[in-house]
């Protein structure tokens, strides 16, 4: 197979969902499709338990086996199919966030009973502002929920998408009787606890064909009917352009849980989801047909063995073909590295390659070389944009309680940090660490891992900020005006950049007006917007 076809057969999106609508539950379906698992409940565990309270063997568990299934791979209809697992729990909404930058599309879980939930809107609100394709999947039609109709009303206002219908639900709860294929004229009647798999799809081009009747039963026939008309009236045919620009949503409906309207959603998904994209740069857009390999780090895993502090790197590749043991440069660095074991996760099973293709993310054993966001590539000095870290939520002050393992937590925190757990922010004078999170959650994690694998003790002391800001300004004397005046709220990132510390919202619109020649930055990423508005 050559490189244009290898790459065209690649599929690598995300599954999202507010936790609970079935992201897990669909994503082992679909595994089991693709025949990567061989029976439910080897994915179940990958979750930790929704109240956010400490759970240490949870945590644990869930680093365990998110390597595993952080990504998982396997064939299926002439595709290379790539599910990169995201975290439901919205402590690690960040995580998600940046799980995304590495896909080309995403499927959407909505329940249909809730709807669209908070978690939900946010997600989308990401894939918006990446125009990434989505598909979405309303889930568990075997419960009472809303009404179809209305449900797309409410996904098209709250989400801020066209959407268009390609299957529809014959009832719902205990009147469900099966969905039709609105893209395949076809009918697959439900049956609770049977699977839904192909030999149960009869074919039904013309809905005026009496056997519809004898299917299901007169009225709701006559219903499907309406409505199909309905559906076609009010919504325009399916236009691939339009969901590949991401502009049309279109919609599936049926039951994770009884393995029902899955199937038709994945075949629709190889027949119309993108393959491979480029990705921009701060000098240019890399397509995958381009001949020179590059890819970028978009998450880090601690490995699981204390014994080693050897961490798996993902890297997506966006262009050209890696190879084991190549040498590749590792642009921020500015060094030259290769790779002898890079893994593949394909069925779950971790295996040493020899390549990789564009869509591909593999696995590199790294001993903190890498960064999140880093680019590799064959030598040119170009950056992928758009992994930006964002303000975080919450803040804390971290103290060690140990002084004489100082050197350890220091060590700890900075593998934490380039893992991309949380932001370190160091404030002057006392060169005090202030850590930001979007969550609760991962200040436990911090703790644990800190004493588990750095043997070092802290615990975190609360902080009234509101928001952290990149600042930037040509005005010198704005600038050194401002860091005397707010000197107890000025730190600096990871990266040695200047950030201020804001406590209300208040506060930082009083600073924003009171010195206009500096500009407040809501995420890292303002070098790259910079460079853009120049050029
Ligand atoms: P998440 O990853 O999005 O958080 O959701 P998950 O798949 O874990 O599903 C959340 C709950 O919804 C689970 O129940 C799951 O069994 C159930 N569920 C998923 N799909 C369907 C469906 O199509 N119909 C119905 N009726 N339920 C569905 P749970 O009680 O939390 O867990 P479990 O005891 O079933 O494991």
């Amino acid at each position: 197979m050559n490189k244009l076809e290898e790459i065209e057969k690649r599929r690598t999106f995300g599954i999202i969902s507010h936790p609970d609508a079935g992201k897990t539950t669909l994503t082992e379906k679909l595994l089991l499709f693709g025949g990567a698992i061989q029976s439910a409940g080897a994915v179940k565990n990958n979750k930790i338990k929704k109240s956010a309270t400490s759970d240490f063997m949870e945590i644990e568990k869930q680093r365990g086996i998110s390597v595993a299934t952080s990504v998982m791979a396997f064939n299926y209809s002439n595709k290379q199919i790539n599910i990169l697992d995201t975290p439901g729990h919205k402590d690690f909404a960040e995580d998600t966030f940046r799980t995304l930058t590495a896909v080309d599309s995403v499927i959407l879980v909505v329940d249909v009973a809730n709807g669209v939930e908070a978690q939900t809107e946010r997600l989308m609100e990401v894939c918006r502002m990446r125009k990434t394709p989505v598909i979405i999947f309303v889930n568990k039609m075997d419960r009472d929920g809303k009404e179809s109709f209305d449900l797309l009303d409410e996904l098209e206002e709250k989400l801020e998408i066209n959407v268009r219908p390609l299957t529809w639900p014959i009832g719902m709860g205990d009147r469900f009787k099966g969905i039709y294929n609105l893209f395949d004229s076809n009918l697959n009647l439900f049956q609770a606890n049977k699977t839904g798999i192909s030999e149960d799809i009869v074919s039904i081009e013309n809905l005026d064909n009496p056997q519809l009747n004898e299917m299901v039963g007169e009225a709701a026939a006559d219903e499907l009917r309406e409505e199909v008309e309905m559906i076609n009236g009010v919504y325009d045919p399916f236009d691939r352009e339009a969901y590949l620009a991401g502009d049309v949503a279109p919609v599936f409906f049926g039951s994770a849980m009884n393995n029902f309207g899955v199937k038709e959603m994945l075949d629709t998904f190889c027949r119309i989801s993108p393959s491979p994209r480029g990705r921009e740069t701060d000098l240019k857009t890399i397509e995958p047909e381009d001949n020179k390999f590059s890819g970028f780090v978009f998450k880090i895993h601690a490995n699981l063995d204390p014994k080693h502090r050897d961490r798996i790197a993902f890297l997506r590749i966006v262009s050209g073909t890696f190879q084991r043991n190549t040498f590749y440069n590792h642009v921020r660095l500015g060094k030259k590295m290769k790779f002898p074991n890079p893994t593949s996760f394909m069925a779950q099973d971790k295996s040493v390659i020899d390549e990789a293709f564009p869509g591909d993310v593999i696995g590199l054993y790294d001993s903190g070389n890498f960064k999140i966001g880093d680019t590799l590539n064959e030598g040119e000095k170009f950056v992928f944009k758009g992994i930006p870290s964002f303000s975080p939520e919450i803040f804390m002050e971290l103290e060690n309680l140990e002084p004489m393992k100082g050197k350890q937590l220091d060590k700890g925190i900075r593998q934490l940090m380039d893992e991309g757990v949380a932001q370190l922010f160091i404030q002057q004078p006392g060169n005090r660490k202030i850590i930001g999170t979007v969550g609760q959650l991962q200040f436990e994690v911090i703790n644990y891992r800190l004493e588990h694998e750095y043997g070092a003790k802290c615990q975190f002391v609360p902080k009234n900020y509101f928001k952290a800001c990149w600042i930037t300004s040509n005005n010198e004397e704005q600038l050194t005006a401002f860091k005397r005046a707010k000197a107890n709220y000025i730190a600096r990132d990871k990266d040695e950049n200047l950030v201020f510390l804001a406590e209300t919202p208040f506060l930082l619109t009083m600073a924003e007006q009171d010195y206009p020649e500096i500009t407040f930055h809501k995420t890292s990423e303002f070098k790259l917007e910079e460079e853009t508005l120049r050029t």
